[in-house]
C-alpha cells in the first residue's frame, strides 16, 4: 500500500495566497458577458459586474486578478477606457476574432471589479506598442494621491481616492505578441520602462513584473536576467519583484491540441504528464534565477497556465472556449500541487483564463452560470492559501498509463495553518482506486475535521442543463486508526482532509 509521509514539525516555506490567482482578459467572453454586463443588463448586476458570478468567485477566496491580458496588453491603450462610456473610443480586437472592442471596461471598472471579489489587483502595462510616458501617467492615474495631472483627470472621472495596484507587469510575452523581441533587447527596454513605474505610496508599494520565458525558453530567463542584473542581487531587487512564466498544457499539437471533452485513456495521461512538466520548468528556471538571486528574493510568477484545447465546435475560433472536465480538476490538481511545493520561488500564479476561456472556473450562456470540476478544486485548495508548507512524500504508490505514457499514480501537497493541517492528494489513474495510509509526524491527537473529494468519470463535465454533475462532496472513503489515517483514494480523484 501507498504511505504518505508528513512531517509537521518541517515547515517549509509559506504559500502566498497569490499562487491561487485568475487571469482575466479582453478576449471572447471573459471580461464582456462573462464578468461584466453593463449597468442596463437583465442580468442581476453591481455597476455592471454580474451578481452571481462575483458572487461564486467569492466563495473561492480569489486572492488576485490580472486584466487586461495578456496578448491585448501590449495593444491597450488605457486612455481609451476611461471617462465617459459613450464617447470612449472603440478598437480592434486584433488578436482574438477581430472583434470591436468598445472600451466599456477600463480602468475604473477593473478597480470596482477588485472591490466587488476583495481581491489584489494585477494590471498588464503595454510595453510593445505603448511609451513609457503612457505606462508612467496609468500609474500615477491610479496610485497618485495627491495633486498632478493624471490624478485630477481620475477624480474628473469619479474616483477621488487613488487605488492600490499591487503589482504592475511592464509588458506581456514580449518574446512573441509583445514585441518580438529578443531577451536583451527586452531586458533593456524593461530597465527603461521600469524605471518610471514610480513609488507615489512608500506604505503600498507597486511590486513590478518582469516578463519572463515561454515554457523552456531558459534562453529568455538567462539573457533577461543578466541585462538586467548590474552588479549586485540588491540591485536587481530594486528593478523587480517577479518574473513570470507561461506554460500550457496542450495534450496534442499547437494546430490539432484535442478536445476537451472527447478524448481516450491514451489522452488522459498525455495530459497529465504534460502538465506534471511544470515542476521541471520551475526548477530550471528557478536554477537560473539562483545564479542572480541566491536569495530567491524575486518571485516567480505563473501568470499565465491552464488547459488550453480545441475550442467547443461551433464557437468563434478566437474567442477560446473550452469545456471542463474532471481531467482539468486533475490537472489543476497536481498544478496546484506542484506550486506549493515550490513556493520558496513561486509567488503567484494565475489560473487562463477565469471565465469563459481556456480553463475556467465559470462558464456562462446568457443569464446561466455554471461551476466547472476546476472550480470545485479551488474551492477544496483555498485551504492552502497563506498556509505554511510542510515536508510530505508518498512512497510505493508506482505508476499509472499506458505503454507510451506514464504518470505517478499518486501527487500531493500539505500544509498548515493555524494548527489545521491541509492535505490534498490526486489519484491520477483514469480506472483504479487507490489505498492510501497516512502518517503524521508531530501532529499529537488529531482528528479529520474536514474530507472533501471531487470525482467522477474521466470526460465527466458540468452543462447548463445539469450544472451539479461534477461538484465537491463529503468525502467518506478515510478513517482514523491510532496515528495512521487510511483511505482509498477512487479513481480520476482529487481529495482534500483537514486534520487538527
Ligand atoms: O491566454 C491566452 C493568451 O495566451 C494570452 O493572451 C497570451 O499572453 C498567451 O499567449
Amino acid at each position: 500500500m501507498a504511505k504518505l509521509f508528513i512531517d509537521a514539525n518541517n515547515k517549509k516555506s509559506l504559500i502566498e495566497p497569490e499562487i491561487y490567482g485568475h487571469f482575466s482578459e479582453h478576449l471572447g467572453r471573459c471580461i464582456y458577458e462573462g464578468l461584466y454586463v453593463g449597468e442596463n443588463s437583465d442580468i442581476p448586476n453591481i455597476n455592471g459586474m454580474r451578481k452571481d458570478v462575483v458572487s461564486a468567485l467569492k466563495e473561492i477566496d480569489i486572492p488576485v486578478l490580472r486584466w487586461p491580458g495578456g496578448c491585448f496588453a501590449d495593444e491597450y491603450h488605457w486612455k481609451d477606457g476611461i471617462g465617459d462610456k459613450a464617447k470612449r473610443k472603440k478598437m480592434v480586437n486584433t488578436h482574438w476574432g477581430g472583434v470591436t472592442e468598445d472600451n466599456s471596461f477600463g480602468t475604473h471598472e477593473f478597480f470596482e471589479l477588485c472591490r466587488q471579489l476583495g481581491c489584489k489587483a494585477y494590471v498588464n502595462g503595454n510595453l510593445g506598442s505603448g511609451t513609457v510616458q503612457e505606462m508612467s501617467e496609468w500609474v500615477e492615474y491610479i496610485t497618485f494621491g495627491g495633486l498632478s495631472p493624471m490624478s485630477e483627470l481620475r477624480k474628473e472621472n469619479g474616483s477621488e481616492e487613488p487605488w492600490t495596484l499591487d503589482y504592475f507587469g511592464v509588458g506581456n510575452e514580449n518574446w512573441g505578441c509583445g514585441g518580438n523581441m529578443t531577451p536583451e533587447y527586452y531586458g533593456n527596454e524593461y530597465r527603461r520602462y521600469q524605471t518610471y513605474v514610480r513609488q507615489y505610496d512608500s506604505e503600498r508599494p507597486v511590486k513590478k513584473v518582469c516578463c519572463g520565458p515561454n515554457v523552456d525558453d531558459y534562453h529568455w530567463t538567462e539573457g533577461v536576467m543578466k541585462t538586467c542584473f548590474d552588479h549586485t542581487p540588491e540591485h536587481l531587487h530594486g528593478l523587480m519583484d517577479l518574473l513570470s512564466l507561461h506554460y500550457y498544457t496542450v495534450p496534442g499539437v499547437w494546430e490539432k491540441k484535442g478536445s476537451a471533452t472527447e478524448f481516450d485513456t491514451e489522452e488522459w495521461y498525455k495530459t497529465l504528464s504534460k502538465a506534471l512538466y511544470m515542476d521541471e520548468l520551475i526548477n530550471r528556471h528557478s536554477a537560473i534565477m539562483d545564479q542572480y538571486d541566491p536569495e530567491k528574493k524575486i518571485g516567480l510568477s505563473v501568470d499565465e497556465w491552464g488547459n488550453w484545447f480545441d475550442v467547443e465546435p461551433g464557437t468563434n475560433p478566437g474567442f477560446l472556449y473550452q469545456q471542463n472536465t474532471v481531467r482539468d480538476a486533475l490537472v489543476a490538481g497536481v498544478t496546484l500541487d506542484i506550486f506549493n511545493k515550490h513556493s520558496d520561488r513561486v509567488k503567484m500564479a494565475c489560473l487562463a483564463q477565469m471565465v469563459n476561456v481556456l480553463q475556467s472556473v465559470i462558464l456562462t450562456d446568457g443569464d446561466k452560470m455554471l461551476r466547472t470540476p476546476t472550480y470545485h478544486v479551488f474551492h477544496m485548495y483555498r485551504h492552502h492559501q497563506g498556509a505554511e508548507l510542510l515536508e510530505s512524500y508518498i512512497d510505493g504508490a508506482g505508476q499509472s498509463g499506458t505503454e507510451d505514457c506514464k504518470v505517478p499514480s499518486l501527487h500531493e501537497s500539505v500544509s498548515i495553518k493555524d494548527g489545521i493541517i491541509t492535505i490534498t492528494v490526486n489519484n491520477l489513474s483514469c480506472d483504479k482506486a487507490e489505498d492510501l495510509e497516512i502518517n503524521i509526524t508531530g501532529a499529537g491527537d488529531s482528528e479529520i475535521i474536514e474530507a472533501k473529494i471531487v470525482s467522477d468519470k474521466m470526460d465527466a463535465y458540468n452543462t447548463f442543463e445539469n450544472p451539479d454533475k461534477v461538484i465537491e462532496k463529503d468525502f467518506d472513503g478515510c478513517s482514523k486508526d491510532g496515528d495512521v489515517i487510511k483511505l482509498t483514494l477512487p479513481a480520476a480523484s482529487v481529495v482534500e482532509l483537514r486534520i487538527k
